[in-house]
C-alpha cells in the first residue's frame, strides 16, 4: 500500500488530474501484483497495450500528452522500466535525476538519438530500440516523399483544396521524373536497403555511401562510394538514412548541397539533425534543389517556417512508421526487450 500511496502522490504532483483517476486502478494493481512496473510515456496501439497490461504493472498516459522533463522524472518514481518514444529526451541531466529503480529504457523507436547512450551506461541503465520491424514502412514513406516532392504533390493538393485550380495546359504543374533517375542513399542499413528495393521498381540507378561496402547479394548492383562527397554529384535524388552521430549531425551542409547536380531532390525520412536547415532553405530557394520531401525535422514539431513557406517542399509530420501493422510490431518488439530483461536475459535490441 505504501507503494500505491507514493505512486499516487507522484501522479498528483504531475498536476494532470485526468491521469490520476485513470491510473488509480492500475496503480493499485502495481502495488499488489509483483510484476515489474513500467512507465509508458505515450499511448500505445491497442494490441500492444493489452499485452503490456497482461504482463506488467503499467503507468499510462491516457491522454497522450507530452511529459515535461520534470514530470517524467516524477512519474518514474518507483518504476522499474520506462517505455518511451523519441519524443522524450534522456540527457545526462535526466539520467542523473531518474529514480534508481529505473533499470531499463525500452524505446518504442529504432532511432535512439533522444537518449544519451554514454550517460545511460554511466548510470547503469540498459537501453533498447526496435530495429527491422519498421524498415518497410519507412521505405514506403521515403518513396512517397520522393514522388511527392518530384511531382509537386503538396502544391497540387493545396491548389485543388483551395479551389484555386482553374485550368490545364502542357506547362501546368510540371515536375520531375523519378523513373530511371539516379538515387543516392546515405546510410545503407536496413531502411536504406528497403528503399533501394522499392526504387528498383522505378528502374532507378542506385548509389550509396556507407562506412562499409555491402556484400554483393545485398548490394544488388548498387554503386558504393567510399566518400559522401564522391557520391553527391551522382544523385538526382538523395535520400538520407543515417543515424545521428557526432559525425553525421548537420552532414548535409551548404558545401555538400553544392556538390549535388542542379535540380536534385532531397528526401529525409531519418532525422532532421542530419541536415543544416539554413543550407537546405538556401538550396531550395536558389533552385539548386528542385524540391525536398521531408518527414523528419530539427526541433520537431516546430518545423522551420521557411520550409513551410516554400512551394517546393513536400512535408509530412514524422509518420515514417505510421501504419497499424508496423506500430504493433514496434510495440511488441519493445515488450520483447522488456520481457528478456526481466527474465534475466540479454534484450535482443540492446544499444546500451
Ligand atoms: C523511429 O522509430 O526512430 C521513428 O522515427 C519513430 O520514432
Amino acid at each position: 500500500m505504501e507503494k500505491r500511496a507514493s505512486a499516487l502522490d507522484t501522479l498528483r504532483s504531475l498536476g494532470v488530474p485526468h491521469i490520476e483517476t485513470e491510473l488509480e486502478e492500475e496503480t493499485m494493481a502495481d502495488a499488489t501484483s509483483g510484476k515489474p512496473t513500467v512507465l509508458v510515456t505515450r499511448r500505445l496501439p491497442d494490441a500492444v497495450h493489452d499485452r503490456l497490461m497482461r504482463d506488467y504493472d503499467a503507468r499510462l498516459n491516457p491522454e497522450d500528452r507530452l511529459y515535461t522533463k520534470d514530470a517524467l522524472i516524477r512519474a518514474a518514481e518507483g518504476a522499474d522500466a520506462i517505455l518511451p518514444c523519441h519524443t522524450e529526451h534522456f540527457t545526462e541531466e535526466v539520467f542523473a535525476s531518474l529514480p534508481k529503480s529505473v533499470r531499463i529504457i525500452a524505446n518504442f523507436s529504432v532511432g535512439y538519438d533522444h537518449v544519451d547512450v554514454a550517460a545511460a551506461k554511466k548510470h547503469g541503465v540498459v537501453v533498447t530500440n526496435t530495429p527491422e520491424v519498421l524498415s518497410d514502412a519507412t521505405a514506403e514513406t521515403t518513396i512517397l516523399l520522393m514522388l511527392g516532392a518530384a511531382r509537386r504533390a503538396g502544391e497540387g493538393e493545396r491548389l485543388v483544396r483551395s479551389g484555386g485550380w482553374k485550368d490545364w495546359s502542357p506547362a501546368f504543374m510540371v515536375g520531375r521524373a523519378v523513373t530511371g533517375k539516379r538515387l543516392g542513399i546515405l546510410g545503407m542499413g536496413r531502411v536504406g536497403q528497403a528503399v533501394a528495393d522499392l526504387a528498383r521498381a522505378f528502374r532507378m540507378e542506385i548509389h550509396y555511401h556507407n562506412r562499409a561496402r555491402l556484400s554483393p547479394d545485398k548490394e544488388q548492383g548498387a554503386v558504393w562510394h567510399d566518400s559522401l562527397n564522391d557520391m553527391l554529384p551522382h544523385c538526382d535524388f538523395l535520400s538520407l538514412h543515417c543515424n545521428v552521430t557526432e559525425e553525421t549531425r548537420g552532414i548535409m551542409n551548404a558545401a555538400r548541397f553544392a556538390l549535388l547536380p542542379d535540380g536534385a531532390v532531397l528526401v529525409n525520412a531519418a532525422r532532421g539533425a542530419v541536415v543544416d536547415d539554413d543550407a537546405l532553405v538556401d538550396a531550395l530557394e536558389s533552385g539548386k534543389l528542385f524540391a525536398a520531401g521531408i518527414d523528419a525535422y530539427n526541433n520537431e514539431p516546430n518545423v522551420d517556417k521557411r520550409l513551410i513557406a516554400l512551394d517546393n517542399t513536400f512535408l509530412l509530420p514524422h509518420v515514417g512508421s505510421a501504419n497499424r501493422e508496423t506500430r504493433d510490431a514496434m510495440g511488441f518488439r519493445a515488450l520483447d526487450n522488456l520481457d528478456a530483461f526481466f527474465a534475466g536475459r540479454e534484450p535482443g535490441d540492446r544499444v546500451a
